[in-house]
């Protein structure tokens, strides 16, 4: 079978670095991005190669910057062909009650996990119309849909990721290409930690299941949806929460 690339914006981030080895032990080419560079990129790669995942390919992109797209673009078709897999994972938050919410933290959170979204995507998804394969995943959250205190930037990003993913699938629909949202519940990374420890405690207790998710519980359900033989699921959303959704 052919070898299928995979393209993970934020990759080096907590869900991000473990999707990135499933991928790998699954047998995909793996790239993605880095933003803050100062070597760590250099230290991510050796450690990933440490645990046996050697060849995955590192590339310097800000998602919010659209010609840093365009150059990630050129750099990944040069270096590795067609990207076959896009999973736009690159994300943050700036949590405020919406009162006191200044507009960086509006124009941050929305610039980063919804137009970089835009800067990727529509970098990539020509050619794999082309190809006549590709699959999307772009990774939203419990919290867009639900709500959530503090978040109104952040609900506001990722529920307009999940309404990009709906358009843009029937627009490729016909082409061989899927595009689908994963929607996490909270996982206990960096993003996560940095939640208040009483606040944290208290969303803990209020997840059905009782527990934060595992991250390879994320790159699972991601995998699933990149596969060759997901081609029927397209538009969907697929949450792994634990149940906080219904909560
Ligand atoms: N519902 C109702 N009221 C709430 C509330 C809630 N969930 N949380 C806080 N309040 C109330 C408090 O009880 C308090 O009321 P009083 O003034 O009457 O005492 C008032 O709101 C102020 O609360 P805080 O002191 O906590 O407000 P703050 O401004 O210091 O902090 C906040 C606000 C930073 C948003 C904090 O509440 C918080 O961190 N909340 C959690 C946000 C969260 O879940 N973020 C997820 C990050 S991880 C992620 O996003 C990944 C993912 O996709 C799941
Ligand atoms: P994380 O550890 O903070 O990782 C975030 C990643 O995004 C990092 O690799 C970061 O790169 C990258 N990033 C941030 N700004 C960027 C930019 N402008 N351009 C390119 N990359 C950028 O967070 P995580 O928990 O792994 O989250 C990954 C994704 O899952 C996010 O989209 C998040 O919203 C979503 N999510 C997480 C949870 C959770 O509970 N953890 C739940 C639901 C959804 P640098 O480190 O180089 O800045």
């Amino acid at each position: 079978m052919t070898q299928r690339t995979a393209l993970i914006t934020g990759g080096m981030g907590g869900l991000g670095t473990v999707l990135c080895q499933h991928l790998h032990s699954l047998g995909y080419q793996v790239a993605t991005t880095y933003v803050h560079d100062s070597g760590r990129e250099k230290r991510w790669q050796s450690e990933q190669e440490k645990l046996g995942y050697a060849g995955m390919r590192e590339y310097p992109c800000d998602v919010t910057d659209l010609q840093a797209c365009r150059q990630l673009f050129e750099r990944t078709s040069a270096d590795l062909g067609t990207v076959d897999c896009l999973v736009n994972m690159a994300g943050i938050t700036r949590d405020s009650q919406f009162v006191k919410m200044e507009e960086k933290d509006w124009l941050d959170v929305i610039g980063t996990n919804l137009i970089g979204v835009f800067n990727v995507t529509r970098q990539y998804v020509a050619p794999m119309i082309e190809n006549g394969f590709g699959r999307i995943v772009n990774i939203s959250s419990v919290n867009a849909a639900k709500g959530q205190f503090g978040q109104t930037n952040y609900s506001a990003a990722k529920s307009g990721m999940h309404g990009f993913t709906k358009s843009l699938a029937l627009e490729v629909a016909r082409k061989g290409v899927t595009v689908n949202t994963v929607s996490p519940g909270y996982v206990e990374t960096e993003m996560v930690l940095k939640i208040d420890e009483k606040i944290r405690d208290k969303i803990r207790n209020s997840i059905p299941v009782q527990r934060f998710g595992d991250p390879l519980e994320i790159a699972r359900a991601v995998a699933f949806l990149l596969d060759d033989k997901a081609g029927y699921i397209t538009g969907s959303e697929l949450a792994v929460n634990g149940g906080l959704h219904m909560q």
